[in-house]
C-alpha cells in the first residue's frame, strides 16, 4: 500500500484517456473516502453527478448553448465518465467559502484516490460552468454551484509524465510577519 506522501507524489492529470470506466459501484468506494475531509460542522456541501455515455451529450449540447455554438461541444466527450463537483451551500453560520472550500477538498482528494487507483483524471472548467443551461442540464438547486468537472477515463498505455515540478515549498511557507514599531 502506498502512503499517501507517495500517492500525493505520484499523482499525475491525464488530459487524454482511453474508453474503460470504473464502475458506479468502484466510484461509491472512493467518494464515500474523499468524503472524510475536514468539514466545518459536518454540512456535508456537496454532491457528485455521474455523467456518462449520452448524459455527455447532453452537456456538449448545453455547453453550446451556454456558448451561442450551433454545434455541440466536443469537450465532454473526451472521457467515458465525467464527475461534475457540485457546492450545495447549506443554510448555516458556516459561510458559503467554507463551504465551497470542502466541496473543492472532495474534489482533489477524489482525484488522488481515482489516480492512486490506476484511473486517468483530469479536472477541467470553462466560461460555461456556471452557465444557466449548464446548471439546468444537471438538474442543479438553486443553492447549488459547479466546480467544474473531473474527467475520468483508463491510464493510456504508454503516457508521457507531465512536466510540472514538485513545487518550492520555501516559496510557500513563510511566518507572520513582525508587528510594525510605531
Ligand atoms: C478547479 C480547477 C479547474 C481546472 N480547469 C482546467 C481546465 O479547464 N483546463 C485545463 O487545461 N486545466 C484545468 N485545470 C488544471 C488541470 O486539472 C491540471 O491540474 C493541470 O493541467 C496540471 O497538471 P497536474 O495536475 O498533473 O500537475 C483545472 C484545475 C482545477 C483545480
Amino acid at each position: 500500500m502506498t502512503s499517501a506522501l507517495e500517492a500525493v507524489l505520484e499523482r499525475r492529470s491525464m488530459s487524454k484517456v482511453t474508453d474503460e470506466a470504473p464502475t458506479h459501484d468502484e466510484l461509491l468506494t472512493l467518494v464515500s473516502a474523499a468524503g472524510r475531509v475536514a468539514d466545518h460542522s459536518s454540512l456535508r456541501p456537496w454532491r457528485i453527478i455521474e455523467l456518462r455515455g449520452d448524459d455527455r451529450l447532453r452537456l456538449a449540447k448545453a455547453i453550446a448553448k451556454a456558448e451561442g455554438d450551433k454545434k455541440p461541444s466536443s469537450k465532454p466527450l473526451r472521457a467515458p465518465l465525467l464527475l461534475a463537483v457540485v457546492a450545495s451551500y447549506r443554510k448555516s453560520k458556516v459561510p458559503e467559502w467554507e463551504q465551497e472550500a470542502v466541496a473543492s477538498g472532495v474534489a482533489h482528494v477524489l482525484s488522488l484516490l481515482l489516480d492512486e487507483a490506476g484511473w486517468g483524471v483530469f479536472w477541467r472548467t470553462g466560461s460555461h460552468t456556471r452557465a444557466k443551461a449548464v446548471a439546468k442540464a444537471h438538474g442543479l438547486g438553486k443553492d447549488e454551484v459547479l466546480l467544474g468537472w473531473l474527467y475520468v477515463g483508463g491510464k493510456p498505455p504508454r503516457t508521457r509524465p507531465s512536466r510540472r515540478r514538485t513545487v518550492d515549498a520555501r516559496h510557500h511557507v513563510s511566518r507572520m510577519p513582525k508587528p510594525k514599531k510605531v
